[in-house]
Order: structure tokens, then sequence, then C-alpha cells
């Protein structure tokens, strides 16, 4: 019966407490809500600090706060960890989602100063975040779960600029890597790789509007009859938080609808 009542249950999270970085916009902040949800605390860390305050305040202040945090700057990182902490006790759920869309440019152009920045925000920012959160998991003994928003562009190359993609590589190579010394903790280390979602990240990229974004993504899609929104990707990020994940750690779970396993080159030998 106890079992039937936690399966019910939406409060999939509840008494956790969450960072989120990048969760004033996007996917970021679906899961934000989605967290609150099931029953999450959560801390914004963001450097667009009108949206972040706006989504904190529409949720509800008792639930979310909003902290200004630049992942590139270590201190910035560390001040949010202790703000969370601070406020509400502990952190049980890192979810490193900030993210930049990187130039197009060619590698016969290239500009290392943006693959810098790139690699700052991707491997570098989430490197700080996890750190930061992990000493407080590990001190605190907390089996807590932390989760990177990489890319399908982090498994292959050709559907995103250069510097995106290597970083979103170097990211999933940074999950692995710390799965492997965090799981002595109990602590889980996971990612998510979304396919193409309109956000503003990616219609900002392509210069296009969201619908144009997903017409764009139903076109080189493998599931059809189904739009990629963010909240698919924010679910995602509540199951790898969630202890319906228990034993799940150093996966970069694909949210692409297959798109990635399919050779696209090929036409279907299957007939319908
Ligand atoms: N939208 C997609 O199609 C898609 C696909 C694959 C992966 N992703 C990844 O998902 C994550 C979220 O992106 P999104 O699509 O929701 O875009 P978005 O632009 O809506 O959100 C990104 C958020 O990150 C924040 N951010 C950027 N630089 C930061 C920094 N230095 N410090 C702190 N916050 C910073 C932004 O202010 C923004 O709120 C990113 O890591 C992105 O690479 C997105």
């Amino acid at each position: 019966m106890k079992w039937k009542q936690k399966r019910m249950s939406k409060q999939r999270l509840q008494g956790k407490v969450a960072i989120v970085t990048g969760g004033a916009t996007g996917i970021g902040a679906e899961a934000v809500k989605i967290f609150v949800e099931n029953g999450a605390s959560v801390v914004i860390a963001d450097i667009k600090d009108e949206l972040g305050h706006k989504l904190a305040t529409s949720i509800g202040l008792e639930t979310v706060s909003y902290h200004h945090c630049d992942v590139r700057d270590e201190k910035q990182v560390e001040e949010t960890v202790a703000f969370a902490v601070e406020k509400y006790g502990s952190i049980d759920i890192l979810l490193s989602n900030a993210g930049i869309p990187g130039p197009l440019s060619s590698i016969l152009e290239f500009d290392l100063k943006e693959f810098d920045n790139t690699v700052a925000v991707h491997v570098r920012g989430a490197a700080a975040t996890i750190k930061h959160a992990a000493r407080v998991m590990v001190a605190r003994k907390t089996r807590g779960s932390i989760i990177c928003t990489a890319s399908v562009a982090g498994s292959f190359g050709g559907c995103a600029g250069h510097d995106y993609t290597a970083s979103k590589h170097g990211l999933v190579g940074l999950v692995r890597s710390t799965c492997s010394e965090l799981g002595a903790y109990g602590i889980r280390v996971n990612s998510i790789s979304p396919f193409a979602v309109a956000t503003p990240l990616t219609c900002g990229t392509f210069d296009m509007e969201p619908a144009e974004v997903e017409a764009a993504g139903h076109a080189l899609a493998n599931l059809h009859g189904i739009t990629l929104k963010a909240t698919h990707i924010a679910q995602a990020a509540l199951f790898l938080a969630s202890d319906d994940s228990a034993y799940i750690s150093g996966h970069n779970m694909l949210v692409d609808g297959g798109f990635s396993v399919v050779n696209r080159g090929l036409p279907s030998i299957i007939q319908n």
C-alpha cells in the first residue's frame, strides 16, 4: 500500500533542494517549474536577473529563489552554492544547464576567444558547479543527483558549430569522469542530450521564430507526430533527479526521438 501511495504521488522530489543553472529561461525554466511541482525547493542561478527574479516570483518565493551566478566565475558559483545551503539547508540536486549557442563559423575562420568562452560556459562552468555542489553533498552525505544538459552535438559532429560540438563532447566526458569519483559517495552524475527545442538559444542561433525552429526539427526528426518541447527535457531531468533513476549514473540520456541512432544517409528498407 505504501509503495502504491509513493508511486501515485506527484511529489517525486519531496523535501529536496535543487540548483538549476541557466534556470531563467528555456529548458532550465521548465525544469524549475517541474521540480517545484514535485516538492523541491529551487535556486535559479543565471545571469538574466530580471527574468530569473520574475520566474521565482511567479512560482512563489517560499520555494524558489533567484541568485545571480555567472558560471564562468568560480567565486559566483561558490557563493550560489553557499546561498542555497543557507536558504534551504542542503543541496540534493544540481541541474547544470547554463548554455550558449556559440558561433557557427568555419574552422578556417575560427575565433579562439569565442571558443574559450563557449568552453568556459559549458565545460569550465559545469566543472565549477559540480565541484562546489559535490563538496556540499559529500560533506553532508547527501546521496545527491547531478545532471548536466549536454546535447546531441555532444555525441557526434555536424549538427552545431565547432565550439558548441567540442564543448558538449567535453561536458559528456566531464560527466563520465566525475561519476567515476563521486559514485563512492553515493552521488550520481548523468547528462541529458536534447535534440532541437525551440528556446531563445536555438531561435537566436538560427534567427528563427519558435514555429520555424519546430518546423526544421520536424523535417530532421526521426520520431513523427510529436514536437519536442522544453518540458520533455525537464521530465527527463526529473527522472534523473528522482529516486526513479536510483541506480543510473554515468549515463548520457539522449532525448532525441531516435535521431542519433538512425543513419540519415540511407533510406529505410522497411516499407510503410
Ligand atoms: N534548445 C535546444 O535545442 C538545445 C539542444 C541541446 C542542448 N541544449 C542545451 O540546453 C541548455 C539550455 O538551453 P536552452 O535551449 O534552454 O537555452 P536558453 O537560452 O533558453 O537558456 C540558457 C540559459 O543559460 C543562461 N546562461 C548563459 N550563459 C550563462 C552563464 N555564463 N552563467 C549562467 N547562466 C548562463 C542564459 O541566461 C539562459 O537563461 C543549454 O546548455 C543548451 O546548450 C539546448
